[in-house]
């Protein structure tokens, strides 16, 4: 099979963790599992200096033609004064906007080798491997009317409102359950349906969906503040988690903090089919383009290779290449290798290249 895949590897220590995964596409395309044809564009602060936008139409055209987009991480301090519909944000804001973005990826994993550094007990984390699906597009965010009322006499009243449709929940359920059946086959859902009407539809719609074509995975229906108790209590029992856009923030970034540190966790974002029946998608570090250590090659490449190796798994349909990537990961850990991020006494501190030359060896 052959791929097409446009890089973004956009501003600071974005360039540094995109330049391993570089190295292996170069990998996956010598084993020849499958044909990875790669372009590189610009987006974000570099973009901006280069043509005045942080994404121009060219390269939104080539992320509209490619099968998966991976990005780096955009921003940094450089571009603080930029105006709002300029500054690099805006070109992430169009990727999601454009390739309609509406499930949100984002795995918890807690490598052995890091379990002392999660926030959480290590026998509560160690080997924790759990996915996130949160609803993207809809929900409080961008629901209508959303605004601040003077009411006169100091007085205010701001207004967000929760909205979802059913093809929107019944959308995200689908991929939630799709990731399931290649996972743990177990899928939460979790809502506030005691308080919220959104919860009662979201309850609803996941189970019809459920009923009519996936009976095969597991359904267990959680309220959203029971989730984020037991993500700190016992955060193994969880396999995937499907929710909506701002439980779905809170949880994310509650679960992240069980895996230890932020230069170790990937994402993908999943949109509308294609023409070509191909879902469209982008893989993304969680973490931003760090300014504070660009250009030093100290930058933790996990979280992107983690990304590339989900892209595989996800997009390209190659699983068992995903995990020869994936595997070395845990391997280099154990070895006792850190970048800076992720120092630990006893270990040896590496930067980008060494971290990158260290996953390529162990690359069964
Ligand atoms: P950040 O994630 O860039 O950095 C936070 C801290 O974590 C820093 O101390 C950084 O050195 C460290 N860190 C992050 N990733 C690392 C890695 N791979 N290896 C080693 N250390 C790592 O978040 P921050 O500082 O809030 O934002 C910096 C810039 O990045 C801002 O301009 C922000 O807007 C942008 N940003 C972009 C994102 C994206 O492109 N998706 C996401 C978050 C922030
Ligand atoms: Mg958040």
């Amino acid at each position: 099979a052959s791929y097409k895949l446009l890089l973004l590897p956009g501003d600071g220590i974005g360039t540094e963790v995109m330049g391993e995964v570089s190295r292996l596409i170069d990998w996956v395309n010598d084993s020849g599992a499958a044909t990875i044809e790669t372009e590189t564009d610009l987006v974000g602060g570099c973009a901006y200096d280069d043509h005045g936008e942080a994404i121009s139409d060219a390269t939104m055209k080539t992320a509209l033609e490619a099968d998966a987009v991976m990005l780096g991480a955009v921003g940094g301090p450089k571009w603080d004064g930029v105006a709002y519909d300029k500054r690099p944000e805006a070109g992430l804001l169009r990727l999601r906007k454009d390739l309609e973005l509406f499930a949100n990826l984002r795995p918890a994993i807690c490598y052995p080798a890091l379990a002392d550094a999660s926030s959480l007990k290590r026998e509560l984390v160690d080997g924790l491997d759990i996915m996130i699906v949160r609803e993207l597009t809809g929900g409080v965010y961008f629901g209508e009317p959303k605004e601040i009322i003077d009411l006169g006499g100091g007085q205010k009243r701001a207004v967000d409102t929760q909205v979802y449709e059913t093809y929107e929940i019944e959308r995200i359920a689908r991929v939630a359950f799709d990731l399931a059946r290649k996972r743990g086959n177990l899928v939460h859902s979790a809502e506030k349906r005691n308080v919220m009407k959104t919860g009662v539809l979201w309850n609803e719609v996941v189970t019809q969906v459920h009923k009519a074509d996936f009976a095969d995975v597991k359904l267990e229906h959680i309220l959203a503040d029971n989730c984020a108790m037991q993500l700190v209590r016992a955060p193994k029992q969880f396999d995937v988690i499907v929710t909506d856009n701002l439980f779905g923030d809170v949880l994310s970034d509650e679960a992240a903090m069980a895996t230890g540190s932020l230069g170790m966790l990937p994402s993908a974002s999943l949109g509308a089919t294609d023409d070509k029946g191909m879902r469209r998608a982008m893989y993304e570090p969680v973490h931003g383009s760090a300014p504070d250590i660009a250009g030093k090659g100290a930058a933790n490449p996990i979280a992107t290779i983690a990304s590339f190796a989900m892209c595989l798994r996800y997009s390209f349909d190659m699983g068992e290449t995903a995990d020869r990537i994936e595997r070395p990961i845990a391997d280099v850990l154990d070895q006792g290798l850190r970048t800076g991020d992720i120092r630990q006494a006893g270990c040896k501190t590496v930067g980008t290249r060494e971290m990158g030359d260290a996953i390529l060896k162990a690359l069964a």
